[in-house]
């Protein structure tokens, strides 16, 4: 496909038969939103349990599952009790009537996220849903537990505010963490000016989204971040390739890629060559990692087709890491035009459902 499809709303709108452009770019609008469906829930009972609570567990698959993952990531250094995602059909033994137990699932119809919310009923945890309904919703309102209800109509992966800010301001009106007004403020503030940045309407040699996804075109791009920011938007960014545009793409995280990973790039190099390095980085990154970054990729580049470095904007760390989530999730989406493919459908992802469900 021509790069200059990219700038083509004619053409893009026929590839984008679900919208999802549009969708991306509204997504400051859906964080706004998500907040306040966040404050909204009744969480009955859940204020005394608070102080009783030892751990808590994100049962969460694929787009879903994510919204744990930037949790973690985001309350590591806050949290008071330890943080696990559960991406599996089994709960880890240490679940019990102290564990606190989001349950996200977009449909509300993963059986891995409903096998895991069943035995955390059967554990007495203290559970709260995050879904637009199915039968996550129906098993959590016969039992009479909270239910964030948030809107249909859109890709479990487009949705990431509806699914992961009620997770933080839930925290927060439980008193776990410390309340994020400031920081959601200003990374919804950062959200729009990205939003106007990669839109459609700005052309490529001013659209840094789009040079990326052009720069991407027939590549097999390389996701690195390190641990404690930008390791779960490196994972989002993979996620988004496979999904999205339909690619391959694989992820890793500083430091632990220089004990195993940096060895790798010897050989294969004619391969190597037609794959892209991204490096999800960040100004205030800690002196060690920085260090780690800087000399793994003096010692590698030289074995890649192209090395793009993006830095993270923003002040807070909630910023920082939407600000780096965004911009992929704009590339990922141009990326599919780019290919001719829509980005919405999973297809595969839907066979596979239906298959294990018959
Ligand atoms: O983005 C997607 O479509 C997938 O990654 C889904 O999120 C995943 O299959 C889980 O489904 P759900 O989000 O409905 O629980």
């Amino acid at each position: 496909m021509e790069i200059s499809i990219l700038d083509d709303a004619g053409k893009v709108a026929y590839i984008d038969r679900a919208d999802m452009l549009n969708v991306v770019q509204e997504f400051p609008a859906q964080c706004q939103e998500a907040v306040c469906i966040g404050n909204a829930v009744p969480l009955e009972g859940l204020e005394d349990a608070a102080a009783e609570i030892r751990s808590i567990l994100v049962l969460g698959m694929g787009g879903s599952g994510v919204s744990g993952d930037i949790t973690r990531t985001l309350l590591e250094d806050e949290l008071r009790v330890p943080l696990l995602i559960n991406k599996s059909y089994e709960v880890p033994q240490f679940v019990n009537e102290n564990t606190l137990v989001f349950a996200v699932s977009y449909s509300g119809d993963t059986e891995e996220t409903l096998s895991g919310f069943d035995q955390a009923v059967e554990r007495n945890c203290k559970i709260i849903s995050v879904t637009t309904g199915g039968k996550l919703a129906k098993k959590a309102r016969a039992l009479g537990l909270p239910v964030v209800r948030i809107p249909s109509g859109i890709q479990p992966r487009s949705a990431l505010g509806y699914l992961f800010l009620p997770l933080l301001v839930i925290l927060a009106r439980l008193g776990f963490i410390a309340g994020k007004d400031r920081e959601i403020e200003e990374a919804i503030g950062l959200l729009q000016t990205q939003s106007k940045m990669y839109a459609p309407n700005n052309v490529l040699e001013k659209n840094m989204a789009k040079e990326l996804a052009s720069r991407l075109y027939g590549r097999l791009p390389i996701v690195y971040g390190y641990s404690g920011l930008s390791d779960v938007a490196a994972f989002r960014w993979k996620c988004q390739f496979n999904e999205n545009s339909k690619i391959p793409s694989f992820w890793h995280v500083f430091p632990e890629l220089n004990h195993n990973e940096t060895v790798s790039w010897e050989f294969l190099e004619d391969i190597s060559k037609n794959f892209n390095l991204i490096l999800l980085r960040d100004e205030n990154e800690p002196p060690k990692i920085k260090r780690r970054i800087d000399i793994t990729k003096e010692l590698i580049e030289q074995k890649f087709g192209g090395i793009e470095t993006i830095w993270a904007e923003g002040t807070s760390k909630l910023a920082k890491l939407l600000s780096l989530i965004y911009l992929g999730d704009f590339v990922s989406v141009y990326l599919a035009f780019l290919y001719g493919t829509d980005p919405s459908p999973v297809e595969r992802i839907g066979v596979l459902k239906k298959r294990l469900s018959e």
